[in-house]
């Protein structure tokens, strides 16, 4: 029974039996026993509709406790006597934020206490536990890590990201995590950003498509009786269309920065797939850290109020980013609160000082700075959200720890890397592979499974090494082929070595968010440099390149026979291998345009060829036909 509940059957029978203690004739009983007698409260009903428990509840609280509902704290900034002290209302992972003991026991016992601490408030509401769950469960060791976002676009394939949606919830529920702050809606205008893998592509309609079947699978997860997860669709909104050199955030370059075209660009190509993920019901939107118009967004009431909730009608919570609030009036911090609440943000990611954010708050109530009803629609909004994946049921969601990292989730993953591969130059007679064939590797890249999952994996940046479980490309090759491949992660082999096929791996080091933003967007020439050492070794060059997005490509193109662009594929880089011994074929395209040099960057694409080299939709199959669109032609 959950504590609130508990409390108020004790208080209710105390007090039926106090109003009864006068007229009671000693022979019949008339305290009530049961809750159906009881009457309960309206926000304890699990039969309610979860908005009007969440109004019940709100209007019993004061305005401390409406205050507390509204702070969202990073978990190494946040005690268990701070969440009963202040009633926090949530409690997120940033990049990399996990229990010292990272496994789904550990993550259960933390949000366990979490939820303790809660139930110790005066009427224990419990708080609502986020993370960036954005290509799998990425700060849990050991979970299933799917290709970033930019290879699902390169499937094109809804069930499979709805599936990998639904994967993902179970591994959240599974740590008693119940809020996930993805899908990115981002329609990227410019691969030089350093959070274009994390979007779809840049097709409006796609990133709406995929986006939406993501929701579904995350969201829909029917468990009869327990609870669910909602999403986030983010950054809201023109956070792909930021303009490289706006960015005013430390070194950042582009990310951050402010978004330019003017309203019809940003409703036709940024907003477009809000009403897409809004149609499937998506349950919480994040502001965007990007400017619109000079403001910052996080304090912009046209696009936070009347676009989002007037036009678009979003009915869910939107929570700020990061510090994002604190980023509208520098060094103001009162002043950029009250704008970005009046604004329209119901729930902010603090996310490290609470008692500043509480002490500040109350300060603008008090002076009629932010009016109570705004609070009141705001807390409302976070509490319908906490009925909704029935936290106030069951604090800690259960399920069981075997589904992370599991082998169907596994297996899906493959899948999904299989078929995110696109083929962008094929000799004839390369593909499949024959494994009988000789195979030299080379490349940090073939054995690394942190470098093929990218940022957003165990730490905010990721890192190279062996930082999760999963299937290297050079573990999955020796698994099939006939004689061991030969591996060197320079490419110096001894002298006389040579083979049939040459397989050279050619990577990004992971990166996140504006850390990731290119100016030159190409690759490492430590990286590059192992294409010209293989090339003489061996008969056949296939290229594989794991980065996050297009780059401009040089003679590691022109030297290749096959060129296979693989993007971040996650944990699972068997999928890969799959493709090139052609037991799954090669059905991915490109998702988004890939330019041919650095002036193109940033320009509008009217036509598909339009500043690109290979068009959006351009891929070829095994044997070098092209799946759909056909190339650009030079000049
Ligand atoms: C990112 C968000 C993310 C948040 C929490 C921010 O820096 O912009 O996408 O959800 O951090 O990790
Ligand atoms: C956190 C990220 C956050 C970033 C913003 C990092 O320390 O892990 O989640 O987005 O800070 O600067």
């Amino acid at each position: 029974m959950p504590r609130a509940l508990a409390a108020f059957l004790v208080l209710a029978v105390a007090t039926a039996a106090c109003d009864s203690a006068p007229v009671a004739p000693s022979t019949s009983p008339t305290v009530a026993t049961t809750i159906e007698e009881l009457a309960l409260p309206t926000y304890l009903d699990p039969n309610r509709p979860p908005m009007d428990r969440a109004r019940d509840l709100v209007g019993l609280l004061t305005i401390d406790e409406l205050i507390g509902q509204m702070a969202l704290i990073e978990l190494g900034s946040i005690s268990p006597g701070d969440i009963t002290a202040f009633g926090v209302g949530g409690v997120l992972s940033g990049g990399g934020g996990a229990p010292l003991n990272n496994t789904p026991a550990g993550w259960v016992e933390m949000i366990t206490e979490f939820q303790d601490a809660a139930s110790a408030t005066r009427l224990g509401i419990p708080i609502i536990y986020g993370t960036d769950a954005v290509h799998g469960h990425g700060n849990l060791a050991g979970a299933t890590i799917f290709p970033h976002n930019i290879g699902l676009g390169a499937t094109g394939n809804e069930d499979l990201v709805e599936e990998i949606g639904q994967a993902t919830a179970l591994e959240l529920l599974a740590t008693g995590v119940s809020w996930n702050f993805g899908p990115v809606l981002a329609v990227p205008l410019d691969p030089r950003w350093g959070r274009t893998y994390e979007a779809f592509g840049d097709d409006p309609d796609l990133v709406g498509r995929l986006g939406s079947a993501y929701i579904r699978g995350l969201e829909m997860t029917g468990l009869a009786g327990a609870n669910r997860v909602i999403g986030t669709a983010k950054h809201f909104v023109g956070d792909g269309g930021t303009v490289w050199g706006t960015s005013t955030s430390g070194d950042y370059r582009i990310d951050q920065g402010l978004t330019g075209g003017d309203e019809s660009v940003l409703r036709q190509v940024h907003l477009a797939p809000y009403r897409a993920a809004f149609d499937t019901g998506v349950g919480s939107v994040m502001a965007s850290f990007s400017s619109w118009r000079q403001g910052k967004v996080h304090g912009d009431g046209f696009l936070l109020t009347r676009v989002l909730r007037g036009e678009l009608g979003f009915g869910g919570l939107l929570v700020s980013d990061w510090g994002g609030i604190d980023q509208i009036f520098p060094g103001e911090y009162r002043r950029s609160l009250t704008q970005a609440i009046n604004s329209g943000i119901d729930f902010v990611m603090v996310p490290y000082d609470v008692d500043l954010f509480v002490t500040t708050m109350r300060d603008a109530v008090e002076a009629g700075e932010i009016g109570e009803s705004r609070i009141r629609e705001a807390v409302t909004r976070i509490l319908t959200a906490k009925f909704e994946v029935g936290l106030f049921e069951r604090a800690v969601p259960v399920v069981d720890a075997g589904v992370v990292g599991s082998e169907a989730h596994r297996s899906l993953a493959r899948r999904a890397v299989a078929e995110s591969i696109v083929v962008l130059k094929a000799a004839e007679g390369v593909l499949p592979i024959d494994r009988q064939d000789s195979i030299l590797v080379a490349g940090l890249g073939a054995d690394d499974i942190g470098i093929q999952s990218g940022g957003w994996t165990l730490s905010w940046q990721g890192r190279r090494g062996d930082i999760t479980e999963g299937t290297t490309i050079l573990e999955a090759l020796a698994a099939v082929t006939a004689q061991p491949p030969l591996y060197n992660s320079a490419g110096r082999f001894d002298s006389g070595v040579v083979a049939d096929i040459g397989i050279a791996v050619i990577h990004e080091m992971p990166y996140a968010e504006g850390v990731g933003d290119s100016e030159s967007l190409t690759l490492s020439e430590e990286s590059l440099a192992v294409v010209d050492r293989l090339r003489p070794r061996v008969d056949t060059l296939i290229v594989i390149q794991i980065s996050g997005r297009p780059t401009l490509l040089g003679s590691e193109f022109d030297e290749a026979d096959v060129f296979v662009q693989a993007w971040l594929p996650g944990t699972e880089g068997a999928g890969i291998v799959d493709v090139l011994i052609g037991t799954h074929p090669v059905t991915g395209v490109l998702p988004i345009a890939w330019p041919s040099n650095l002036s193109d960057l940033g320009l509008a694409r009217v036509q598909p060829c339009d500043h690109a080299r290979f068009p959006r939709g351009y891929g070829l199959a095994a044997d070098g036909e092209s799946l759909a669109v056909t190339a650009c032609l030079p000049g």
